[in-house]
């Protein structure tokens, strides 16, 4: 069976990072895969996680199997992050939430139960959006189209294109829609658009499928729920896969979320019964170690204020590194207005390189850049950004 197999291409965003982990070159810089960095260009554990760490080894607990859809105390915490808890105390009776392996988890998971649900539903992306979405989608049999989204002559979003291609999306197809920090390019709906985005999918009758990877990072973990809060009042059902690989720092833990809001208690127990059936034949029941630290820290107010802080402090980083690119590259001399990358929101942004731009830099320079030109803004710090603006610079002129 295996002798005939040829070689599968290297992943667009994990696979850069194997690449640089090999470039021997000691001014190398990964910009690619979105994962926090600090100034010292470390991924450092949160300081509210290790405290959590200590508590949950020190109480020794057990490592008996997990709940199939995770801890209830869980899913309690992740529908208070992504509703508040006012919102969330008016209908906590139709919402269901189960604690995935990571949100890359609760997109499959969510994309196998809404195949079996409804075989025949067609599901759009944003044009463009996370490279691992269509192959997410496409693995679970799903027919991928896309829906236009972002304006490459303004740099932001095109809203006329956008709210026109939702309009005409036909009733009982899924719409993936990135709550905040929109993965590549950093551009979000205003909440005004949002408003717009609920209202069409309530009249037009297709499920929002919201990813939300990246709440705290765009303005506050208050904020950033705007979307979701729209859609609980437009009244539709809907899904969200969360994750707390950034807000928490948990890449490797693997904790994520995916919450199902339906249009009664009845509903929601009998999709959930469905979901949970996807889990079993999937991993059976999800890892736990993470899912407790996320526990520990959300139920103690000091360690949940030092989290907040420490979230705080990596969203004003990056959007000090945002500052600094744009005045980096505007010193060197470049007519270009670099302006737009201040306005983007999230880890990313979605710098307008061309592919041939980024395999140069790639190439000559050692600076790993996603295909399509996104670049992590948290991949730069006061050490790397004179060799990076000055490499960006070369290759634009
Ligand atoms: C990214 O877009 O870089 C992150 O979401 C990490 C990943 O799994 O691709």
């Amino acid at each position: 069976m295996f002798e005939t197999v040829s070689p599968a291409p290297p992943d667009a965003i994990l696979g850069l990072t194997e690449s640089f982990k090999k470039d021997p070159n000691p001014k190398k810089i990964n910009l690619g895969v979105g994962v926090y960095k600090d100034e010292n260009g470390t991924t450092p554990t949160l300081a509210c996680v290790c405290e959590a760490a200590r508590r949950v080894l020190a109480e020794g607990g057990t490592k008996v199997y997990m709940p199939i859809s995770g801890a209830p105390e869980y899913g309690r915490f992740v529908q208070e992050l992504l509703f508040g808890p006012e919102a969330l105390a008016d209908v906590a009776d139709r919402i269901r939430t189960a604690h995935t392996p990571g949100g890359t988890g609760a997109l499959r998971v969510g994309a196998d139960l809404l195949k079996q649900l409804s075989p025949d539903a067609r599901l759009w992306l944003s044009a463009p959006t996370w490279a691992n979405h269509p192959a997410i989608f496409g693995a679970a049999g799903y027919d991928v189209q896309s829906y236009p989204y972002y304006d490459v002559a303004t740099r932001a979003l095109d809203e006329e294109a956008f709210l026109g291609a939702l309009e005409s999306v036909p009733a009982g197809d899924i719409v993936l829609l990135h709550v905040c920090c929109h993965n590549p390019t950093g551009v979000d709906p205003t909440p005004e658009q949002w408003g717009k985005i609920a209202a069409i999918a309530a009249e037009r009758g297709w499920l929002p499928f919201l990813d939300f990877a990246y709440q705290g990072f765009a303005d506050s973990l208050d904020a950033d729920r705007h979307a979701v809060l729209q859609f609980l009042e437009s009244g539709v059902e809907f899904l969200v896969a969360s994750s707390f690989s950034k807000n928490f720092g948990l890449y490797q833990d693997r904790v994520g979320a995916l919450t199902l809001v339906a249009g009664d208690e009845k509903q929601a127990d009998a999709v959930f019964s469905h979901l949970k059936r996807t889990v079993r034949v999937n991993y059976s029941n999800p890892p736990a170690h993470g899912g407790h630290l996320v526990c520990k820290v959300l139920s103690d107010a000091a360690l949940k204020e030092q989290w907040e802080g420490e979230l705080n402090q990596m969203r004003a980083r990056i959007q000090s590194m945002r500052t600094a690119f744009v005045q980096g590259l505007q010193s060197r001399g470049l007519e270009k207005d670099f302006s737009f990358i201040e306005r983007q929101n999230g880890m990313f942004s979605f710098s307008g390189l061309t592919d041939e731009q980024v395999g140069i830099l790639r190439e000559e320079k050692s600076i790993y850049i996603v295909k399509g030109g996104r670049i992590n803004v948290a991949g730069i710090t006061p050490k790397n950004i004179d060799y990076l603006c000055d490499a960006v610079a070369e290759v634009i002129k």
